[in-house]
């Protein structure tokens, strides 16, 4: 009872929620939030949390996210749940997925890749999920989870 008073509940939008405790700036910068549109955004953190000792939350007011916004947090916070929220009631919950494929979001860690230095968009496929590990699609390095955390 007491978590849900920490944090009010919203109208309407998108509760970001299991966010990995550490990771809910970076869901805020994958996600470009706080945007221009005006959006409330609400963030809490180190929320204690029955499953994983402690979580964030991200509280997105007004705005539905899409499926594949969200996917992108999966690289950061694989447990993370996404509620839509419709006059105060979860309408819709859905856990977040790796996509097949990642593109533009990250940056190959090989510098002699070819996307440093041609204009094309740094593309990856996803050699395994749980590590997640990702191939480049230009030079077939592979990223490990470390890798990948810095860049955010
Ligand atoms: N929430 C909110 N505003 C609402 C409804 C829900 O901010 N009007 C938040 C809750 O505080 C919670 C998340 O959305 O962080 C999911 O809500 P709910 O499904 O009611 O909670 P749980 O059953 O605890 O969710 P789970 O089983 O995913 O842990
Ligand atoms: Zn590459």
């Amino acid at each position: 009872m007491e978590r849900d008073i920490r944090v009010r509940k919203i109208k309407d939008g998108t509760v970001i929620d299991h966010i990995t405790a550490g990771q809910a700036l970076n869901v805020l910068r994958i996600l470009n939030l706080p945007s221009s549109s005006g959006a409330t955004v609400t963030v809490a953190m180190n929320v204690p949390s029955r499953k994983a000792g402690v979580k964030d939350i991200v509280k997105v007011e007004g705005r539905e996210l899409r499926s594949e916004e969200v996917d992108r947090i999966a690289l950061l916070a694989p447990e993370a749940t996404i509620n839509i929220v419709r006059n105060y009631r979860v309408v819709e919950k859905k856990k977040v997925a790796i996509p097949q494929m990642v593109e533009g979001v990250l940056g190959c860690a090989n510098p002699n890749c070819i996307t440093h230095f041609e204009p094309v968009k740094p593309r990856f496929t996803v050699e395994s999920r749980k590590p997640i590990r990702l191939r480049c699609h230009y030079c077939e390095r592979i990223m490990c989870e470390a890798e990948i955390a810095k860049q955010f």
